[in-house]
């Protein structure tokens, strides 16, 4: 896939195996990474070179680099499964390449072409295959977390786009991104602090887009919360997205509705996805505005049945409640989320090669 081959610098001291397998057992989300990782270097002159896979390790950073002062950074979240014949597959990698692309015109960086992005995925796990965890049955969704992300390394501090740029694949080891898994998490809603704005950088995955987040998820986790719904900041009104992850609502009459895509939202691949699952399964998608108060009206008059996030991370993750500093917003009956569970099996079934893979979604890795 790559146009460049990626030279390879061998970790001389990789994790032993037997460390390895204790990770894998139980590698929590974020906390280990693997040996290797990938780099591509960009200057305005020579454009994209250096292409390499080499010993993960701390990078060396001018103080004065772009990216320590100026938050100009982007990066992905991607996905490598394991399937039970040993290969290794990774999941609509184009649309996260697509989706850098447009994060980097959006943060002024340069764009990377799909073959590099692609190919960065399959020259770092030709080295680090042996850390993408085997799932224990057809619920554990363990698997090779990938994180491409982009800086501007150029020493220089007035305020201009970067002409010295890196692009690093690092992978890490992934069990559930919640602690209890498929247990119905509490969503805390922002009441004060916005996400993003019209005109702004919402849609696209920077990592200023988490800073700004971190306040209102401190009041979540205060609160009991593990995540927080953002609204929008024109009206205070419109439901826009968790900050990490993407919501649907399940209606009883069989309709499946997310909030449509504005630049004030990052487009999911897994939200993608979930639409064209749903439909698969005989929903009725909808891509559209959707209120705080049709969120409590739906919720208390029972024509909401389900609430869930999804992202990459996340997968699917059944929404429990919206705790507000006045209110707690909870579905009339318990439906025990059927909609999220089957489309949830749906999805891990299709990543992990137990489902024919009819939409031709999964790139083999290894
Ligand atoms: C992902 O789902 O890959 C994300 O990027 C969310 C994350 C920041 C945990």
């Amino acid at each position: 896939m790559s146009n460049a081959s990626f030279e390879l610098l061998p970790n001389s001291t990789p994790t032993a195996d037997s460390i390895r397998e204790d990770i894998l057992a139980n590698p929590g989300f974020g906390q280990y990474f693997t040996d290797h990782m990938a780099h591509v270097r960009w200057t305005l002159d020579a454009g994209w070179h250096g292409h390499q896979v080499r010993p993960y390790g701390p990078l060396t950073l001018d103080p004065a680099a772009a990216v320590l002062h100026y938050a100009q950074e982007i990066f992905e979240g991607i996905k490598a499964y394991r399937h039970a014949d040993g290969s290794v597959w990774t999941f609509r990698p184009e649309k996260n390449a697509e989706r850098f692309r447009r994060s980097a015109r959006r943060l002024a960086l340069p764009e990377l072409s799909d073959a590099d992005f692609i190919g960065s995925l399959e020259a770092l796990l030709a080295q680090d295959h042996a850390w993408v965890p085997t799932p224990r049955s057809e619920a554990d969704e363990c698997s090779l977390y990938l994180r491409p992300f982009m800086i501007a390394s150029e020493k220089f501090l007035g305020v201009r786009p970067a002409q010295e740029v890196d692009y690093y694949v690092i992978a890490s080891p992934a069990a559930a991104y919640f602690k209890g898994g498929i247990e119905p998490v509490s969503i805390w809603l922002s009441e004060h602090y916005k996400r993003a704005a019209p005109g702004g950088t919402g849609f696209a995955k920077c990592g200023g887009n988490y800073a700004a987040s971190l306040a209102a998820q401190k009041e979540a986790s205060a609160n009991g919360c593990g995540q927080v719904a953002f609204l929008d900041a024109a009206e205070n009104k419109w439901i826009e997205e968790l900050g990490g992850m993407n919501l649907f609502f399940v209606f009883k009459d069989g309709r499946i509705a997310t909030p449509r895509l504005t630049d004030t939202i990052l487009e999911g691949v897994t939200r993608d996805s979930v639409l064209t699952l749903a439909r698969d399964e005989g929903l009725t998608p909808e891509e559209r505005p959707i209120s705080i108060d049709e969120w409590r009206e739906g919720a208390a008059s029972g024509e909401i049945t389900e609430v869930f996030a999804c992202g990459t991370a996340a997968v699917i993750t059944p929404v429990g409640e919206l705790v507000g500093e006045q209110e707690r917003i909870r579905l009339a009956g318990d439906s025990g989320n059927p909609i999220a569970k089957r489309l949830r099996a749906k999805l891990l079934d299709l990543q992990y090669g137990r489902a024919e893979d009819t939409h031709g979604w999964l790139t083999r890795l290894v």
